[in-house]
Order: structure tokens, then C-alpha cells, then sequence
């Protein structure tokens, strides 16, 4: 989650199906409607041996699922693979720029670092304090996971409560947007200087660059859609 707050892949379920504003659900009630629905007896009974459905094997079922999406076919994973394709010198400009100004913390080849950091887009509507809620440590207020930036032409809106529509709205907010708070990440204040300094070209070849981070290959994996059923 963006706060961080669930351990284990096998428990991460129980979040959106009872959150309130999610599914609202109970684990119990969807089981019964697993156990009333066909197919689902029987791909229980093909994965597990019988037809039981407990909620061991829906957590199961679920994470063995979301640990096989991983996106590792874009131009960019084939040019460091060196599997004889190139960055046009726009990609290649934008590249040296992310390495300059964004992968401390957008870190390859993941384009995470895994940390939870406060990247100055302030307070939204909802006041969400992100990490602080999880470890009750001020330090942590307004302190989100760092996320990947793989397959972003798929994903918006952005940030954790979508409150932006478009990369160039982001590329606004990091060059000219960012507020200073307590727990401002310090690499977005350097030399009392809030934010990164990027150019209207610098913008152009960030977006050249973070296009080749898109998967069409992967999201359009036949193992992950509902016909292969
Ligand atoms: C100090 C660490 C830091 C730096 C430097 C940084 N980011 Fe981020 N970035 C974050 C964090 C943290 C978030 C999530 C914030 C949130 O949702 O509240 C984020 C979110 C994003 C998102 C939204 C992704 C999504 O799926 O919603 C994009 C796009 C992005 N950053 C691009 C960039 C680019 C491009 C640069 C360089 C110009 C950059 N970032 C520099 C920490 C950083």
C-alpha cells in the first residue's frame, strides 16, 4: 500500500475487500459467493486438490497471481539488455536527465527505492498524513511509497490520490509546484531552493524517456485476462 501498512502479499486482500470506500466487503461473505459460483469450485479443486474454498487458499490463489505481473519487456529492459535495440537521442537526453534529477529516489530498475518520502505535493482533499497513521512517528507525516514509474501511460491519474492527470501536470509540480513542509524530502530543497529546475526541453526528453517504461508486451499478456479462463 502507499502508507506501507501490509506486511505480507498473502493478507493484502483483506484491505480492499473490507475497506468501506473499496469493496465494503466481509472475507466471509466473499467466500460464500467463490463457493456458489462456477467455475470457481472447480479451478479450486484443480489448483488445491479439492473443491474447498478457505480463505488460506483465496489469499493464496491471489498473491500467486499478483506475483506473476511482472513487466520486464519494455524498450527500456530490451536496451539494457543490450538485445540490439537503441534510445533515440531524445530518450537517450531524457535518460541522463532521470539519472541527474530523479532516480535517488525513483531508483532502476524497479524506478523505486522502496522508501516512503514526502515529495512536496501537500496536503490534498482527504488529508491523508500517508505513512504517519502506520508508525505513529511525526517524522512520517505526509510520507508516501515511492512508486514505480514503469507503465505510466497505463496508470494515471498519478500520486496517491490521483490528483494529477498527466505527466506534464507532474514534471509542473516537481520544476515549479513543490510546498515546503516539515518533512519536505531534503533532495526537493537543496540550497534553499524548492524543487527540481527542468526546462521545457528537460520535460520533453522525461517523457520521451519515461514512454520506453511502457509495456505494451505486458499489458496485453494473455495470462492475465479473463478470456484465458
Ligand atoms: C525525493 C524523492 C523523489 C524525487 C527526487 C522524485 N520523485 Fe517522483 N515521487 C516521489 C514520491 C514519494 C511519489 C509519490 C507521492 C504521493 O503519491 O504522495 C512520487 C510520484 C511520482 C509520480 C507518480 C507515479 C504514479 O504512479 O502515480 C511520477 C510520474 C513521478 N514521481 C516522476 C518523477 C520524476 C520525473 C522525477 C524527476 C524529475 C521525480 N519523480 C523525482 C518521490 C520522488
Amino acid at each position: 500500500m502507499w502508507d506501507g501498512g501490509v506486511f505480507d502479499m498473502d493478507l493484502q486482500p483483506v484491505v480492499p475487500i473490507t475497506n468501506p470506500v473499496e469493496m465494503d466487503e466481509t472475507v466471509e461473505n466473499v467466500l460464500n459467493k467463490l463457493r456458489n459460483t462456477a467455475p470457481y469450485p472447480a479451478m479450486f479443486k484443480k489448483a488445491f486438490g479439492t473443491e474447498e474454498i478457505t480463505t488460506a487458499r483465496m489469499m493464496k490463489a491471489l498473491s500467486q497471481f499478483m506475483v506473476m505481473l511482472v513487466s520486464d519487456q519494455s524498450k527500456y529492459d530490451s536496451v539494457m539488455r543490450k538485445q540490439g535495440v537503441t534510445f533515440t537521442q531524445e530518450e537517450q537526453q531524457g535518460y541522463t536527465l532521470f539519472q541527474q534529477k530523479c532516480s535517488s529516489c525513483h531508483k532502476e530498475p524497479l524506478f523505486t527505492d522502496q522508501s516512503f518520502r514526502n515529495n512536496g505535493i501537500g496536503t490534498g482533499p482527504n488529508n491523508d498524513e500517508g505513512r504517519y497513521p502506520v508508525t505513529l512517528n511525526t517524522d512520517d507525516k505526509y510520507k508516501f511509497k515511492v512508486p514505480s514509474l514503469r507503465n505510466l501511460a497505463y496508470t494515471a491519474p498519478y500520486m496517491h490520490d490521483g490528483r494529477m492527470y498527466t505527466l506534464n501536470a507532474v514534471f509542473n509540480h516537481y520544476s515549479s509546484e513543490v510546498q515546503d513542509m516539515a518533512t519536505l524530502d531534503p533532495l526537493l530543497r537543496q540550497n534553499g531552493v524548492l524543487g527540481i529546475p527542468l526546462s521545457a526541453n528537460d520535460k520533453q526528453y522525461l517523457l520521451a524517456f519515461l514512454n520506453t517504461l511502457n509495456d505494451r508486451h505486458f499489458i496485453t499478456d494473455k495470462r492475465f485476462s479473463e478470456e484465458s479462463q
